[in-house]
């Protein structure tokens, strides 16, 4: 599977370092590409977070492999996704690389899914999720839930990221599913 992690400058980037970190790779093989943009970078210091990846492509490289519908990527996601780049997506907007692998996966109509991250949303922000909603993109914003035996912060966060993976087609046993 080819997957690609897009990371935008909303608030939790540091769930997409630990969406990496605990992406099985002994289920079946994944090619991750990870996309970081420069806000996020700025967010990630002032939260004290980093990314780490084999496959890191600068937000800049928009001749990058994933760029290209031709390359073949299965499934994408923006982990956290900010209003900003939301709205870019919503609009068709493809000005750099976390933009542009977003409208690749529209357009060849792959596996979208989307994290936003604002508190609360405004309605354009509300507009911009229904609207992509109905083209069949996931949104998935980081909502906490208290059933699977959540104890501590990282059993939440392992629970978030569960449902993500799940979304994107992504076999894991990273939480205790309800039975
Ligand atoms: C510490 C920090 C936290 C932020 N948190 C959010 C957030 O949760 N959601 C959001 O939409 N924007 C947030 N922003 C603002 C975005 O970083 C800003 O809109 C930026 O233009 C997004 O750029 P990008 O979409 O290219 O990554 C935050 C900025 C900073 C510095």
């Amino acid at each position: 599977m080819k997957l690609v992690l897009a990371i935008s400058g909303a608030s939790g980037v540091g769930l997409a370092q630990k969406f990496i970190e605990y992406l099985p790779q002994d289920i079946e093989p994944i090619e991750l590409h990870v996309v970081i943009s420069e806000n996020a970078k700025t967010v990630s210091f002032h939260e004290n977070d980093s990314i780490h990846s084999l496959q890191m492509h600068r937000d800049d490289n928009i001749a990058a492999s994933v760029a290209s519908g031709s390359y073949g990527v299965d499934a994408t996601a923006v982990i956290p996704c900010s209003m900003n780049t939301l709205a870019k997506i919503a609009c068709g907007i493809a000005d750099n690389l976390v933009t542009r692998v977003a409208a690749v996966a529209l357009k060849e109509q792959k596996k979208l899914l989307l994290a936003p991250r604002e508190m609360p949303f405004s309605p354009i922000a509300l507009e911009n999720m229904h609207k992509l909603s109905t083209l069949g993109v996931v949104i998935s914003p980081p909502v906490m839930g208290y059933y699977a035996d959540i104890a501590t912060l990282e059993d939440m966060e392992r629970f978030i990221i569960g449902k993500w993976y799940d979304a994107l087609g992504i076999r894991h046993n990273i939480f205790k599913r309800w039975e």
